[in-house]
């Protein structure tokens, strides 16, 4: 297994304003990279903003700006959001950045020695929007298949990627690799579509007398780079300039990625644009690409005529960022579509997040004030046999230490609602711990040494729990760590290392303090 770790999200459009779909994405790659740090691997977690084509063109003339101006200020929508949930992200690219330009033109230029660019005469339909065109037999009356507004018929010469000579080659390594493409029912689109299809080649640029807003082929300045095809090289130019050096590694190169995350919609440009246009530059394909699923808004698609565009920044205001960040991963199977609604997220706060989770901080914590003075109790010999009954705690011990070795092949698939599901189990074995051995009966029986076997474990348990929320919920997990008053920094623990039953100082004392999730009362609306 590497000891590198490479993700990437769509570079978003900064034609508008960052809705839920995105934080999704970006938050996906940001549990991924928080895992692989916490499994001490070194990470490169690249985001950021596609800035070039007509859609920005068109947006920033609505609102008489230049595109360049329009992307400046778009951005900062994007990055604030990105602080405020908390998503780490190593490295940020915009495709206007003067070195991701010159990566694209230079490969570009390869690929043209190549012979893998041609330049031809073409007509057909051209949907706007979409900034694609169609075949005759596509078109539905007179309306884009996709988006189904008017196409226009244009001829003109462009020049054109070759894929059509990559066909066989890229259903072959599909069928070879059958972890490039998931979940497996994207894959097998992918494959059908291929398989049924003969593919055409793709048109790369687009004339400067229609669409001035790209960047300049460097074989032709009449022309500028269709925006996609600039857009998907980011990955690889990012690697150039934006990525942190590698320093135990130095023969090795962050290319290929581990992940690119992405979504359903937006998996032809990467499953088969990318993919061959990295095998016509002879560079290794990344290792996988995830399509996930979409989010309606109470059962509607999400929409600006319908008016129910989810701002994220709303729902962090009302019900905080871990709130989202767990509904959003524990509520849908990544790679599913899922419906999304204030209810859903109201729920998941006052069941798991503030009776199972946050209770079993704040009691632990309480009985250790009330028994043991606030000091973590020194727990008795846990093999002494016979003299005290034991098993549930030893139990509890070994369920929390097996946890590691199913989340890192659950992490590994992208599992992260069944990833959470482990972390749950062992918070309500914990709960119910709690409930068959009553502590406060044993402190009324003067059972002083299995009062501290129990609450010790609990406390051993939380804050091992706590490492594996991180990824998911940073600030409730670095608050339980701050209470349970754990030495060291919870961002820095390395699970090969740390992060073991023990790290617990029998006399030190706890810090007890607010609840991780107060209950959302329903019955009035905040
Ligand atoms: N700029 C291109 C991506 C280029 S990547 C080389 C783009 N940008 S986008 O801003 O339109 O969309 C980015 C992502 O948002 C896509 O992955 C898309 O699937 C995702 N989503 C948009 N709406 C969504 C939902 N309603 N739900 C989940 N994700 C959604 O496409």
């Amino acid at each position: 297994m590497s000891g590198k770790f490479y993700v990437t999200t769509p570079i978003y459009y900064v034609n508008d304003i960052p809705h839920i779909g995105h934080a999704y994405t970006t938050l996906a790659a940001d549990i991924l990279a928080r895992y692989n740090r916490l499994r001490g691997r070194e990470v490169f977690f690249l985001t950021g903003t596609d800035e070039h084509g007509q859609k920005v063109e068109k947006a920033a003339q609505e609102k008489g700006r230049t595109p360049k101006e329009h992307a400046d200020l778009m951005v900062i929508n994007f990055k604030n959001l990105w602080a405020k949930l908390n998503i780490k992200n190593d490295a940020f690219i915009r495709t206007t950045d003067e070195e991701h330009i010159k990566t694209v033109q230079s490969l570009l230029q390869r690929l043209y020695e190549k012979g893998e660019i041609e330049k031809r005469l073409y007509a057909g339909w051209y949907c706007t929007p979409d900034e694609r065109f169609w075949t005759e037999k596509e078109v539905v009356d007179g309306n884009c298949p996709e988006c189904k507004r008017p196409v226009e018929y244009i001829s003109e010469e462009n020049y054109f990627f070759l894929m059509s000579n990559y066909q066989e080659r890229l259903i072959k390594y599909i069928e070879g690799n059958p972890h490039y493409i998931l979940p497996e029912t994207r894959k097998n689109e992918v494959l059908g579509f291929l398989k049924n299809h003969a593919l055409g080649d793709l048109c790369i640029s687009r004339p400067k007398e229609r669409l001035p807003w790209g960047i300049t082929l460097p074989f032709d300045e009449n022309f500028v780079t269709y925006v996609w095809f600039d857009a998907l090289l980011n990955y690889y130019s990012a690697t150039k300039y934006l990525a942190p050096p590698l320093s135990n590694l130095k023969s090795e190169d962050w290319w290929p990625p581990d992940h690119h995350l992405i979504g359903k919609d937006i998996l032809t440009t990467h499953a088969i644009y990318w993919s061959t246009m990295l095998m016509a530059l002879e560079m290794p394909l990344p290792r996988n690409i995830f399509a996930h699923g979409w989010w309606t808004v109470e059962g509607k698609k999400m929409s600006k005529s319908l008016g129910n565009v989810v701002d994220p920044n709303e729902i962090v205001n009302r019900y905080g960022t871990d709130a989202l960040r767990y509904f959003l991963f524990r509520e849908v199977p990544f790679g599913a579509d899922g419906d999304f609604s204030e209810q859903g997220i109201i729920k998941r706060i006052n069941t798991d997040l503030a009776n199972d989770l946050g209770n079993l901080l704040s009691r632990t914590l309480a009985m250790i004030e009330k028994y043991f003075e606030g000091k973590i109790p020194q727990p008795p010999p846990y093999d002494i046999g016979g003299q005290i009954d034991v098993v549930r705690e030893i139990q509890l011990k070994s369920l929390v230490e097996n946890i590691r070795a199913d989340l890192d092949v659950l992490m590994e698939k992208l599992s992260f609602g069944h990833a959470l599901d482990k972390i749950w189990f062992v918070i309500k074995d914990s709960n119910k711990l709690i409930e068959d051995e009553a502590p406060w009966n044993l402190w009324k029986t003067n059972q002083i040494d299995k009062l501290s076997g129990v609450l010790y474990a609990l406390a051993e348990v939380l804050g091992i729990i706590a490492i594996y929320l991180f990824p998911f919920m940073p600030s409730a997990a670095e608050e339980m760590w701050k209470q349970l008053n754990i030495e060291g920094k919870l961002g820095e623990v390395n699970l090969d290392i740390g992060g073991k039953w023990g790290m617990l100082k029998p006399g030190r004392e706890i810090k007890k303090g607010k609840a991780l999730f107060p209950r959302i009362e329903t019955g009035k609306k905040s």
